[in-house]
């Protein structure tokens, strides 16, 4: 477990407010709640959407892809869907990837324009396609044959403020500040079912065509059923590199606890990088089998939104300097 609690913004009140404590006595009867975990501040509406889903349809599979739904879809969220920040060239290309621990399937999309929730195809990808990852307008096409409907992703908003940046540094992607504000949830239903999603806009400003660790399995997702799931957000460049939510979840297999996974993998990376953990920008969120949740993380802003049956609460994780 995470060795700090920060901030209590969900409460029993308010999961009552959505309706999703009668079926208590039900997750207890099975002999385990179900749980979500999810990155950041935003990820708490987005479990208790999920739970909320699981409550009425008893699918951990709608639970994972509609809780994704609010972040995507809330144009606060700079990294996130619509209102998702833009690449260099000032389109929003979205990457999202989809797992069920159940059957070991998966779906995933990357450089996805013009939809607004990558993680709706990458699962529709997973189901009614033979292949696992779609890209670019290969994915849009998909997509359009799927039925989706097409939305403007770039706010005027994120149109200014890449004008700006644009104005200011053209010339050097790089320079572009670091956001990493990805939406990783991973979930287990009462009978022990895993499943996952991730879904990004990216590095802002990022080279068009870019690519990052969000649609990748094994580097922003992974799930197995045998074993539990893990999640990751920060620069995907340094999560990638090192198949990151594959390794967790690898380490857990071998019995250890979610964040001393976590922990364990961030420490191997900041060693063969030879950077201290502060300048890598990565976090990760895992759970395992017998429903035990943790993380870790660089970045002392990280949070973690867990919900279960009993509670709905962001975390602060371990924080690995
Ligand atoms: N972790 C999101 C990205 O780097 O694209």
């Amino acid at each position: 477990m995470p060795i700090h609690r920060r901030d209590f913004t969900g409460s029993l009140s308010a999961l009552a407010g959505l309706g999703v404590l009668p079926n208590l006595a039900q997750s207890q009867e099975s002999g385990r709640s179900p749980l979500f975990v999810a990155t950041w501040n935003f990820g708490l509406p987005a479990c208790q959407k999920s739970l909320e889903t699981l409550q009425k349809s008893g699918s951990i599979l709608d639970a994972i892809e509609l809780g994704i739904h609010v972040a995507e879809a809330d144009v606060r969220v700079d990294s996130v869907g619509v209102g998702g920040a833009p690449n260099a060239q000032g389109v929003v290309q979205l990457d999202a990837c989809f797992m069920d621990g159940a059957t070991h399937k998966a779906g995933s999309v990357a450089g996805l324009e013009q939809y607004p929730h990558p993680i709706s195809v990458a699962r529709r990808v997973m189901e009614k396609t033979k292949h696992v990852m779609l890209v670019g307008q290969g994915a849009a096409e998909f997509a359009r044959l799927q039925g989706f409907e097409k939305q403007e992703l770039l706010t005027e908003e994120q149109r200014k403020k890449w004008m700006e940046w644009k104005s200011k540094q053209p010339a050097d992607p790089a320079a572009a500040p670091p956001n990493h504000d990805t939406i990783a949830l991973v979930g287990m239903d009462a009978s022990g079912h895993i499943a996952g999603g991730c879904s990004t806009s990216g590095l802002a400003y990022k080279l068009p065509g870019r690519v990052g660790d969000s649609p990748i399995l094994g580097g922003g997702l992974y799930v197995d059923g045998e074993v539990g799931a893990a999640g990751a957000t920060g620069i995907g460049e340094n999560i990638m590199r090192y198949c990151g939510s594959f390794a967790i979840v690898e380490l857990m297999r071998t019995g250890m606890d979610p964040t001393s996974a976590c922990k364990s993998v961030i420490e191997r990376i900041a060693r063969t990088e030879k950077k201290p953990p502060s300048e890598l920008h990565i976090n990760f969120l895992a759970i395992d089998k017998q429903g035990r949740w943790g993380g870790a993380g660089t970045d002392a802003e990280f949070q973690i939104a867990v919900v279960d049956s009993h509670s709905a609460r962001l975390e602060s994780p371990l924080l690995v300097k």
